[in-house]
């Protein structure tokens, strides 16, 4: 039989990507509110796994420890994001979406696994290489306000990472006026506090502060979900704007399928701590394979009136990512589950050329294992 291809090894091929992420994984220790009750703490300790391996990123090693439960936030992602490309993460509220956003701009470590940039490994020993990385790679928060100093005039917000990276202080200001104007906002409004301007115009002043050292990646993690309606669009607008001006990529983070539908390129669906689709945009929207996806879609309107979805709600919740279910982790919930699906593990495949789906309905090597029961990912 032909051999399945995986995305971990495509990525390997990926050396002309912007960033590819390899395998990557955060387990973050457990702490008591994660669980509970008194009666699920003892039932979690009691299930204990193993330890998780002994994995190293580059210098940062990671030994598991019996006693010790871990919060697998991320569990083995891989992707790769191409030059001028608009790549979407979606998924439901905690499936670890910002801790890999996180893990990217070098706020969190990783427990293992590989970012490359421009086919470099991210090593924290390197520094050179991490200069270079965060001068490229800037973050868009969901609140802008929050990431404004409120004591400081948005002049000087936005020419604190020119200052940084060694932008001549002779020619900051008018850089600073050039970037208010490229983002939509007036030179003049350089004097202003962030309190004298609407959320709109604030997140266009963080895509500014973001624009200033010219990135090749920017992050938005979920950039308009605390923006009006009517200027959400406005927004995305701009972002598409960027990239096809400055050919910049953006990671976007975002919960909202209808706004990743009008502006990505590409599509990768997360479900506590994996990716269990991934595809073009056009794939995903008009092919959608994972029941997960299905559900995820069926809850965006079609603007057609003529035409109907059916709603699939998720029954149950989001269960622990402490001990995520055997099997298919959303075996819990899904409707299309048979009986294989909480025994083995379904590993992301490309199903359609492009189009990735970690399915065991969509995977043939997983159909001849679930008759023999002998080999794949099989839980015992
Ligand atoms: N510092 C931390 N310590 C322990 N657990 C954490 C930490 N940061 C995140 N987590 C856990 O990791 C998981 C993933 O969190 P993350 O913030 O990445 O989710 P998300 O997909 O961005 O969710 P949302 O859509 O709500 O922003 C969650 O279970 C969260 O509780
Ligand atoms: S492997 Fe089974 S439980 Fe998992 S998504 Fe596919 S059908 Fe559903
Ligand atoms: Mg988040």
């Amino acid at each position: 039989m032909e051999a399945m291809i995986t995305l971990a090894s495509r990525q390997l091929d990926a050396q002309n990507s912007l960033l590819t992420i390899q395998d990557l994984k955060k387990y973050f220790p457990a702490k008591k509110s994660h669980f509970a009750t008194r009666r699920d703490r003892i039932r979690n300790f009691r299930r204990i796994e193993p330890s998780p391996p002994n994995e190293t990123v580059s210098d940062n090693s990671y030994s598991g420890d019996r006693k010790r439960l871990y919060v697998k936030a991320v569990d083995g992602v891989s992707f790769s994001i191409n030059r001028s490309e608009i790549f979407a993460l979606v998924g439901e509220s905690g499936c670890g979406k910002t801790t890999i956003a996180r893990m990217i701009v070098g706020l969190l470590r990783p427990t293992s696994g590989k970012i490359l940039f421009q086919g470099k490994e991210m090593n924290p020993r390197n520094r050179k290489l991490l200069k270079q990385m965060r001068r490229n790679v800037q973050i868009i928060f969901q609140d802008p306000y929050s990431s404004l100093d409120p004591t400081m005039s948005i002049g000087r917000s936005i020419s604190e990472p020119l200052a940084s990276f060694g932008f001549p202080k002779g020619e900051r200001k008018a850089r600073v006026q050039q970037l208010l104007v490229e983002v939509g906002l007036r030179a003049e409004d350089a004097e202003k506090r962030p309190r004298e301007f609407s959320g709109g115009q604030r997140q266009r002043i963080a895509v500014a502060r973001a624009l200033a050292v010219n990135p090749q990646l920017i992050i938005a993690d979920e950039p308009v979900s605390a923006l009006d309606i009517s200027v959400r669009a406005q927004i995305l607008n701009l972002l598409l704007d960027l990239k096809d001006r400055k050919n910049i990529s953006f990671l976007l983070i975002a919960h909202d399928l209808s706004m990743v539908r009008h502006i990505a390129d590409r599509v990768a669906v997360m479900h506590l701590g994996r990716i269990v689709e991934l595809s073009d945009n056009s794939g995903f929207f008009e092919t959608t394979l994972h029941p997960y996806s299905n559900a995820l879609l069926s809850a965006v309107p079609i603007p057609d009136p003529a035409k109907k979805r059916e709603r699939l709600v998720l029954k149950g919740e989001l269960p622990n990512p402490i001990n995520p279910p055997s099997g298919c982790r959303f075996h819990t919930r899904c409707v299309k589950k048979f009986d294989s699906c909480d025994k083995i593990d379904p590993q992301l495949l490309e199903y359609n050329p492009g189009h990735y789906v970690a399915c065991l309905l969509y995977n043939q090597s997983g159909k001849e294992t679930q008759s023999t029961l002998n080999t794949g990912n099989l839980v015992s």
